[in-house]
């Protein structure tokens, strides 16, 4: 960047990425993360393995792309996150931003605890790499155990927004930028590290097959397909990152120069990449040693701290650099939903020529985050006997109704509540307006090509693009939210 601009957005307090790369590390940091290393295996596992490869690849192009380029153009179009580009935009559409901030801090909410979670299986191995017994006597039974170790809890909820807020409050550039520049790479080696690893425990091979072997039997009726289809359009969307303005924030940060369209292809194929790679290491170690390929929480915790404890001394190991690099992918994914928050009162300050303090911003954010995390923190995933009810015992229904499934999963425990209100509806519901804001009223031609076209590339594939913010991606939307919507607060209601 020139001199000038560089000395104009110093004034603002405001910061720009270093450089594409760096910025790439950071768009790909936030959008890989828990969805990726804990949600894409198992949804893979249990809906037609290569079959939802292969569909989920198809929304990766279709939707994925296209909303990516979006988001990032009306980032760096306006210089704004995204309240503040959607206002400028056109003031009647301001809400949509505050829905992104809205969804922010609903994401943070379980974001942050299950983040405090990954960092205490963290230090328990690096505990037993020393030759302490790093989970408190409790052993393979330590997810029961922490469950209900309130202090502990909200000890690492803290701890955990703590780094967040050590990163980003060392601005652009020598926070996000400088953290994630080393983080992922890492994070890449150490999951290669784990794979290969895994890949010589017998009996591996079971989880190459169950994942690899193309199942089409979830697409056999129209009906199993929709479902396979509106589950990975939902994994897709809260993999990258879409639909809440995480990526427009990031995008305003962009220089003009930078080339949009090679960058909204670059970060989901490593986001893609990352996910197929963490099914790798995540299936076969499961099926190394007869673990379910259990839902939930469960995987992620129980079941992969298992995995390690069973491979003998050399698995505290495996397991602390398991550990360490889910911490790495959650943190770099946690900052950019911090960012769209302070990214947004920034703007407001330096609009109304305040003085801005990016650590007042941060504090202030990262308390409010606290606060609303805590039911999530203490409510043992919704155990009746926890010392915070989950929703539905609040509204007065019974554990015996949640056996018998009749109680909808947006109520059965703090963590999906929020789960679901951001990702089932606040932002696919983003997503869908901002592709029918682009398709139809602010137009393609007018709005993306110009912006792509500033760095001196050639804008590709216009039909492509038009046709798919006119069509194909709100219909997508349209799909997820009807689909979520249904699975999560009616489907438990009729049955
Ligand atoms: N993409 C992250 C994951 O896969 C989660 C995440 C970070 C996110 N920032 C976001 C999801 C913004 C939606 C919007 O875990």
């Amino acid at each position: 960047m020139s001199d000038n601009q560089h000395l104009e957005h110093m004034e603002h307090d405001r910061g720009t990425w270093g450089s594409n790369f760096g910025f790439l590390m950071a768009a790909v940091g936030s959008a890989v993360g828990l969805g990726n290393i804990w949600g894409f295996p198992y949804k893979m596992g249990s809906k037609g393995g290569f079959a939802f490869l292969i569909i989920y690849l198809l929304l990766v192009i279709f939707v994925g792309v296209v909303v990516m380029l979006g988001e990032l153009t009306i980032g760096r179009k306006t210089g704004k996150g995204a309240v503040g580009a959607y206002a400028a935009l056109s003031k009647k559409y301001k809400w949509v931003g505050y829905l992104g901030i809205l969804s922010a801090f609903t994401l943070l909410a379980f974001y942050n605890v299950l983040g405090g979670l990954v960092m205490r299986y963290m230090f328990g191995f690096l505990l037993q790499i020393m030759g302490v017994d790093g989970f408190s006597g409790a052993g393979m039974g330590f997810f029961g155990y922490i469950l209900y170790d309130y202090s502990g809890m909200i000890f690492f909820h803290v701890l955990f927004i703590v780094c967040n807020v050590v990163i980003v409050m060392g601005g652009i550039q020598g926070g996000i930028e400088k953290f994630c520049t080393v983080a992922m790479p890492a994070l890449f080696f150490m999951l290669l590290f784990v794979i290969i690893y895994v890949a010589f425990q017998p009996g591996a091979g079971e989880g190459y097959k169950f994942m690899l072997t193309p199942n089409f039997e979830p697409l056999s009726s129209f009906g199993g397909f929709i479902d396979v289809l509106k589950t990975a359009a939902g994994q897709m969307f809260f993999s990258l990152s879409l639909g809440m303005g995480a990526i427009i924030s990031y995008g305003s940060y962009l220089d003009k120069k930078e080339d949009l369209q090679k960058n909204s292809l670059i970060i989901p194929a490593c986001d893609t990449l990352i996910a197929v790679m963490a099914a790798c290491a995540i299936l076969p170690a499961c099926a190394a040693f007869n673990m379910e390929y259990a839902q939930g929480p469960g995987l992620l915790f129980n079941t992969m701290q298992n995995v390690f404890l069973s491979m003998g001394s050399f698995g505290n190991f495996v397991g602390f650099m398991f550990y360490f690099l889910v911490f790495i992918a959650a943190v770099t994914s946690s900052i950019s939903l911090f960012e769209a928050i302070v990214t947004w009162r920034l703007d407001v300050g330096i609009e109304k020529k305040q003085k801005v303090s990016r650590t007042k911003i941060m504090s202030i954010a990262a308390v409010c985050a606290f606060i609303v995390g805590i039911p999530v923190a203490l409510d043992a995933l919704g155990a009746a006997d926890a010392v915070v009810k989950a929703p539905y015992l609040l509204l007065g229904m019974t554990p015996e109704q949640l056996a018998a499934g009749q109680v909808p999963m947006a109520i059965d425990c703090w963590l999906d509540f929020f789960d679901v209100i951001s990702e089932g509806i606040f932002m696919p519901l983003g997503a869908l307006i901002m592709a029918v804001l682009i398709g139809w009223k602010w137009k393609t031609r007018n709005l993306i090509v110009p912006e792509c076209e500033i760095s001196g590339h050639k804008f590709w594939g216009y039909t492509f693009f038009d046709i798919c913010f006119k069509f194909i991606t709100p219909i997508g939307m349209i799909l997820v939210l009807g689909g979520q919507i249904y699975d999560f607060f009616i489907k438990a209601l009729i049955a």
